[in-house]
């Protein structure tokens, strides 16, 4: 229950300055154009991408950080794969991260961190098993992701072992997890396709 103590403090509390909520198709355009900037032109040669190419996003995993004005300033979004076989040669469903972006005007504010923490209790919510993304250990290390369970798996294309990384959202989801990661997700229609080139 509330105590006095804390409808003070809420009622002092800053603002926030922005929220995280569902992308809608109205944010297609203002998304590309942050990763375009965070991310750079190349982004789309990475091995992630390959797996992501022509599929839309897990269901309820396409998440935006809005300003106070409702401008879009960070993205991320998780995506169906199957991670290799299990012991049983059955495909081992699990998520994918990314990209993950932050307006360079909003950096260091919590917005990734928000974001970050807003995929995973929806991923776990929705019942998923296990989330695996490449990027930089060093910020994703904070959220619970390791290297360590990735190291049966590979991804289908170039990538760096030690960029490989997993966070298991049932206590031993990858654990007989071997082989590589493979789109499984829903494919993008006819008109999906075209807004995105
Ligand atoms: C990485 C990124 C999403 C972080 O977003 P953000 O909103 O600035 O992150 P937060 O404010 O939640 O966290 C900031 C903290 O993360 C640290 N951090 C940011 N990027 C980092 C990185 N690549 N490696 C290690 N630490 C990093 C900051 O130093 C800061 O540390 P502190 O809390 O000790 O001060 C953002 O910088 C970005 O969009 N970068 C370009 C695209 C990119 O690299 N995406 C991720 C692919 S690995």
């Amino acid at each position: 229950m509330a105590t006095v103590l804390d409808t003070v403090r809420a009622f002092f509390a800053p603002a926030p300055t922005f929220v995280i909520e569902n992308e809608t198709p109205a944010d297609v355009v203002a998304r590309e154009i942050l990763l375009d900037r965070a991310m750079g032109a190349d982004r789309r040669k990475k091995s992630s991408e390959k797996i992501r190419r022509g599929r839309v996003p897990a269901e309820g995993l396409a998440l935006v950080a809005r300003d106070a004005d409702g401008h879009v300033i960070g993205t991320v979004r998780l995506w169906n794969v199957e991670a290799g076989v299990d012991s049983n040669s059955r495909p081992v469903d699990a998520l994918l991260l990314g990209p993950l972006a932050v307006d360079g005007a909003h950096e260091g504010k919590g917005v990734g961190s928000a974001l970050m923490r807003a995929a995973i209790a929806e991923a776990k919510a929705r019942g998923h098993g296990a989330i695996l993304l490449v990027g930089d250990a060093p910020y994703y290390q904070r959220f619970g992701f390791v290297a360590e369970k990735t190291r049966h798996l590979v991804m289908p294309g170039p990538f760096a072992r030690e960029r490989f990384l997993a966070l298991e959202l049932k206590s031993g989801w990858l654990d007989d997890a071997v082989g590589m990661i493979v789109g499984s997700g829903r494919k993008l229609s006819r008109a999906g396709r075209r807004q995105k080139r």
